[in-house]
């Protein structure tokens, strides 16, 4: 009796470590993966997110061009991924790779081969160093696993200024946690919260005049986590400078 009993506890506690697990760590997906560019790196920049120099913003070769699927018209960029490749021991390498989706993959519907980027496929377009370090360079194209995973930054989330006294355009990047933006809302020192709109990738835009008045952020990740940052520009903020606020909290995944 004690044994059995004891045995159902086993089970049950099994069970809820599972549940807990389960809960914890999000289910791996399948996907495949190929590169661009050599072995330099060269080719990565910009991109259709928005962002700029990817190695002075920090993201440096650790991103990735994604599928129409994965992209989301631009939803998705700034989450970061775990990806490790799958199902082939001729190719791949027991290795996985962190990287922040910065650009998109075009479809291309006038192929009727290598269509890895149309719809309903899911493909990663990763820099070369990348590719090579869970795959061998002769694969070509490889399966994968990912998942998506805590984006972890180092300093606070950058607000980059653009535009003009009628229009202004900030890019957000560098942002840690969820790391895809869905909503920016902006104060100046004489405002209420302003709601800022989309332009394209993670640029966000107001056509409120804000000159002369120092500035705060509330930045709302896919989690729904808000992080504020109060007085991140000074009252004499330029268009041209990059000023750096808070961050969300991280943990290792
Ligand atoms: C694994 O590889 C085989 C042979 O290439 C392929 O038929 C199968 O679809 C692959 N499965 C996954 C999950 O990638
Ligand atoms: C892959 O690497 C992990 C950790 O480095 C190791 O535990 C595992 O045995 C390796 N698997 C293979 C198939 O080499
Ligand atoms: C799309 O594929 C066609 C056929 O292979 C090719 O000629 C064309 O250059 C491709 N378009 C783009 C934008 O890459
Ligand atoms: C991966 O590529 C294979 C063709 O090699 C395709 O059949 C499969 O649908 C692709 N997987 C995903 C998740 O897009």
């Amino acid at each position: 009796m004690g044994g059995e009993r004891s045995a159902a506890i086993l089970v049950m506690v099994m069970a809820l470590l599972i549940i807990t697990t389960a809960q914890v760590e999000p289910a791996w997906d399948y996907a495949n993966a190929t590169f661009y560019g050599d072995m330099s790196g060269a080719q990565t920049m910009k991109g259709a997110c928005g962002y700029g120099d990817l190695f002075k913003q920090g993201y440096g070769l650790e991103t990735t061009a994604l599928s129409t699927v994965l992209f989301q018209d631009g939803k998705t960029c700034g989450a970061c991924f775990k990806i490790m490749c799958h199902n082939s021991t001729q190719w791949c390498l027991n290795n996985s790779i962190h990287v922040t989706a910065t650009n998109f993959c075009p479809p291309n519907y006038t192929k009727s081969t290598d269509i890895w980027c149309n719809p309903p496929r899911k493909h990663f377009d990763l820099s070369q160093p990348m590719f090579r370090k869970i795959a061998l360079y002769q694969a070509g194209v490889v399966h994968v696993i990912y998942r998506r995973v805590a984006c972890i930054k180092t300093g606070g989330i950058k607000f980059d200024f653009k535009g003009n006294q009628n229009w202004i355009l900030v890019l957000v990047y560098n942002v840690g946690g969820a790391g895809d933006v869905v909503d920016v809302k902006i104060k100046g020192s004489n405002t209420d919260w302003i709601q800022m709109s989309r332009n394209w990738g993670q640029n966000w835009q107001t056509t409120s005049n804000l000159m002369g008045q120092s500035l705060s952020f509330q930045v709302t990740t896919s989690d729904g986590k808000m992080v504020e940052s109060d007085n991140v520009a000074p009252a004499n903020w330029q268009f041209g400078e990059t000023y750096e606020g808070e961050q969300f909290q991280t943990e290792e995944t």
